[in-house]
């Protein structure tokens, strides 16, 4: 497609998202009623495990649940909230090829992902900083510590809702 003011021959979103809307995954999401659905369900099971795991940890280091070792639920949790990725981002790629140019220009979709990537830099963060020293953590968390887990709470709760927003928007 040509677009004003944009040089011919140059990829742009639109393009893109068209052709993807075409490619044969694309096509079955719009033709098969049962697809779509079930593409949607595998979708919220997955950032359910995703989001729950990260919200039981998040509530540990905020002070929950203080009699488990945090090294511990984190060995425990963490490899399901990572591992669900392997279920969430497919079938989130899948859901977007079947509306891509609609939802290539919706800002609400646009946030989600903003808001998905600052969850995973938050998540690195408490990683590489104040989770390294979890063995010397007295009575509480240090307050680095737990304003990650706030921010992962809040991020991960952005997260849900813009996807469920996308329905409306
Ligand atoms: C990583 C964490 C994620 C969470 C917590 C999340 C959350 C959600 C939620 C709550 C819905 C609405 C479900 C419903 O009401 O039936 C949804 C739908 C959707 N998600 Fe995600 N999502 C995530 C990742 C992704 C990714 C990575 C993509 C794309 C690359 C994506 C694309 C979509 C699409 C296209 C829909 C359908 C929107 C519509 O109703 O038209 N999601 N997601």
């Amino acid at each position: 497609m040509l677009v004003p003011g944009h040089p011919a021959g140059a990829p742009n979103a639109a393009d893109w998202a068209n052709w993807l809307a075409a490619t044969p995954p694309a096509l079955a999401m719009r033709a098969n009623a049962w697809l779509y659905p079930a593409v949607e369900i595998a979708h919220i099971a997955g950032f359910a495990v995703l989001v729950g795991a990260v919200a039981m940890f998040d509530l540990r280091v905020l002070g929950l649940g203080r009699e488990l070792p945090v090294r511990a639920l984190a060995r425990h949790l963490l490899p399901w909230s990572a591992g669900s990725t392997l279920l969430v981002l497919p079938t989130g790629l899948l859901l977007f090829a079947a509306e891509a140019p609609d939802l290539a220009a919706n800002r609400v979709f646009l946030l989600k992902l903003v808001l998905i990537a600052v969850a995973g830099l938050n998540a690195l963060a408490f990683h590489g900083g104040p989770y390294r020293a979890a063995d010397r953590w007295q009575e509480r968390a240090p307050p680095r510590a737990r304003a990650h887990a706030v921010l992962s709470l809040l991020l991960w709760l952005a997260v849900i809702a813009c996807g469920r927003l996308l329905a409306y928007v």
